[in-house]
């Protein structure tokens, strides 16, 4: 009901804005003056809204900066794990060029093309990113496409096309059961056949950002030295332009909840994996406990990787309601040129429980009717499952948590934005572990 009214009075208010307008650019006298006038507001606004946005870069900054001093001062003390940075002029930090495979899945979508494209063109050396490009169930059509790129990718092709039989009520999911399948036979080609050491898992449906090889370039030596890591990640599942900082595209997390959609790995997660991995669900498989090992993987604030896949396996409705929101960074950064260990452990803890806990206190109502007088970060504390879902909906954030983990969480904590300011959604300051049972 009392939507309806708000609709009512929101639609009435626009009509007589129309009608004002209209009337307002039919009358020539007044209506030069009133130009001005509403040039002057909106010259003031942009002036306001400037002003605001350089002051986000500053804090922006400040954070970066904060954190590099801290992983300077600790790393460089605890001397850095063999190999992590080269020696370089200055301070700043070059990372040595690991090879890196690009194993793209595909099926029988011809826009794949679309996805190797922007694969071959943003990649910065064909050899340290060797394309393969492997494909599931037999189609022609997209075959005919995939070969069409010549010796530019590999193309291999799963063997077994059997069929999968499965009891009448999970036979809906028989998709979820071929990608599965698909991805173990994959990624034994490329770790096992081709004998890689890292790969970099794609999907045909995603776009990819221009920096996304020097993303991966620059994380990979965190991978590698840092034992309680086992993946980086493209992808912030909370990464609409609403509730992310899009000019701060520097910065990265770590992440206790496994985000796929473009991610890294090396040899030695596979070997852990590859006698167990699943029929079906492989991801939230992933997401277990017994396979996470309370690992994380790095993600980043603004995602590297937006899927165009509306229709796939899964229903086109989550695409139509979040996917297609999720913001494709475009403001490329130099990470191969910066100093990444503030993402180690043991520089990352420290930092990132003080830095969450000594942010004001506030509620989500508190929030919302904007009665902080101040700029800086805030903390909404959840304690229930209930709670953390309930506010979660409210500020637009994904709800659903898998093995007690929600999305993007580190240590239980949800980082987003909110009207310019940086928010986090986070348990008690007393947090130790998990909730299994939440889910
Ligand atoms: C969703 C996930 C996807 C994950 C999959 C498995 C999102 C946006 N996507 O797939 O990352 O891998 O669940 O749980 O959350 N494919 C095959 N064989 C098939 C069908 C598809 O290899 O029989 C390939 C596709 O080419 C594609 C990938 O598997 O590269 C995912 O398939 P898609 O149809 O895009 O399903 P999603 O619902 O996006
Ligand atoms: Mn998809």
């Amino acid at each position: 009901m009392r939507q309806k009214l708000l609709v009512y009075v929101v639609a009435g208010t626009l009509l007589w804005s129309l009608v004002y307008l209209l009337v307002f650019v039919n009358r020539p006298n007044g209506s030069v003056r009133r130009t001005e006038e509403t040039l002057n507001s909106l010259t003031e606004q942009l002036a306001d809204l400037q002003n605001t946005l350089s002051q986000q870069n500053a804090e922006n900054r400040r954070l970066l900066d904060a954190l590099n001093k801290i992983a300077d001062n600790r790393a460089v003390a605890a001397a850095a794990p063999a190999g992590l940075v080269a020696p370089a002029a200055g301070g700043g930090a070059t990372v040595a060029a690991p090879v890196i495979a690009v194993l793209v899945f595909a099926c029988n979508r011809v826009t794949v093309s679309r996805h190797l494209d922007q694969v071959l063109r943003y990649r910065p050396d064909p050899a340290r990113f060797p394309v393969i490009v492997s494909q599931d169930c037999g189609d022609r059509p997209t075959a005919e496409v995939i070969a069409g790129y010549g010796s530019a990718v590999k193309h291999i092709q799963q063997p077994d096309q059997s069929d999968i039989v499965l009891p009448a009520k999970e036979k809906k999911f028989k998709g979820y059961f071929k990608i599965a399948r698909h991805y173990r036979w994959a990624l034994s080609q490329a770790f096992d056949t081709f004998n890689h050491s890292t790969v970099l898992i794609l999907e045909d449906d995603l776009d990819i950002a221009p920096d996304i090889f020097d993303y991966f370039t620059s994380t990979y030596p965190l991978l590698r030295d840092d034992p309680t890591l086992w993946c980086v990640s493209a992808w912030n599942d909370n990464g609409k332009l609403s509730r992310i900082n899009a000019s701060a595209a520097e910065l990265l997390y770590r992440s206790d909840f496994f985000p796929g959609l473009g991610w890294m790995i090396t040899d030695k997660l596979w070997h852990e994996l590859r006698d167990k991995w699943p029929k079906s669900y492989w991801d939230d498989w992933m997401r277990e406990p017994a396979q996470r090992l309370d690992r994380a993987c790095i993600r980043p604030e603004v995602s590297r990787t937006r899927t165009f896949g509306k229709k796939g396996v899964s229903n086109g409705l989550f695409f139509e309601k979040h996917l297609k929101f999720i913001h494709l960074n475009d403001r490329p950064v130099p990470f191969t040129k910066m100093d990444m260990r503030y993402l180690l452990r043991e520089n990352y803890d420290p930092w990132f429980v003080d830095h969450v806990y000594s942010c004001q206190e506030v509620t989500y109502t508190e929030l919302k009717a904007r009665q902080i007088g101040h700029k800086d970060c805030v903390r909404i504390q959840y304690v229930t499952k209930d709670g953390f879902k309930r506010t979660a909906k409210m500020l637009g954030l994904m709800d659903d948590l898998k093995s007690g983990v929600p999305r993007t969480g580190y240590r239980g904590v949800v980082s987003f934005m909110y009207e310019d300011r940086r928010v986090y959604l986070a348990p008690r300051p007393d947090w130790t572990k998990y909730d299994l049972t939440w889910s």
